[in-house]
């Protein structure tokens, strides 16, 4: 694509450090992935109320939300979710720089993707968080009756099943969904988000 006639105001946008300053925290990429049904929305949701009532400038970004809208042309082949990453990635970095915490819950299955994503984003605003939860666990929860749709074989391509997940091998923060109440991985996640920000 020709960047010809294209002309980027970025550099004449307010300083980065004035919106920080006045918000008095940090902007970052909070990065969720895990299989669906792990607990990545749920947290999400927890987070966002946390973070408001903490008066820290904050953006859910969903997988379920930008696929109704932003990338509802997209599927799940494996470069249709790596344009899904991307597009929230643009997003995510421009929301970051202009002081937010921004909390992202992809699937983004695999490493490359998610290196995609931190590439992007830029290596000192991408936080990856590992939302682990076995796809035999998950399957169990079936939060949106996926699992069993599978299971009827009106699904294809899907993650732990016929299209890979892989584990993050070295994540900023892991939590253990499978094996932890949810108000553990909470509180983990919060602190950890809050000592990095403020
Ligand atoms: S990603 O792989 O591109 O990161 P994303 O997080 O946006 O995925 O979307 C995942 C959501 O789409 C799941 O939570 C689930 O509700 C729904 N979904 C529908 N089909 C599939 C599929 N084949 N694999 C995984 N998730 C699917």
């Amino acid at each position: 694509m020709s960047s010809n006639n294209i002309h980027p105001i970025e550099d004449r946008l307010l300083a980065r450090h004035l919106r920080e300053s006045s918000n008095k925290h940090k902007g970052g990429v909070f990065w969720l992935c895990g299989l669906s049904g792990s607990g990545k929305s749920t947290l999400a949701l927890l987070l966002e109320k946390y973070l408001f009532e903490k008066k820290i400038q904050n953006l859910v970004i969903d997988g379920d939300d930008v696929r109704t809208g932003l990338c509802q042309d997209l599927g799940f082949s494996i470069d249709d979710r790596k344009e899904n990453v991307r597009r929230v990635s643009e997003m995510a970095k421009l929301m970051a720089r202009n002081g937010f915490v921004v909390i992202v819950s992809l699937i983004s299955p695999t490493r490359e993707i998610r290196e995609y994503a931190k590439k992007i984003i830029g290596e000192d605003d991408f936080f990856e968080i590992f939302v682990k939860s076995s796809f035999e666990k998950c399957k169990q929860r079936d939060v949106k009756g996926l699992y069993a749709k599978l299971d009827k074989g009106k699904i294809s391509s899907f993650t732990g099943k016929d299209s890979a997940f892989e584990d993050p091998t070295t994540p900023w923060l892991l939590l253990d969904t499978e094996n932890t109440p949810l108000e553990s991985s909470m509180t983990k996640l919060s602190s950890a988000i809050i000592n990095e920000v403020v």
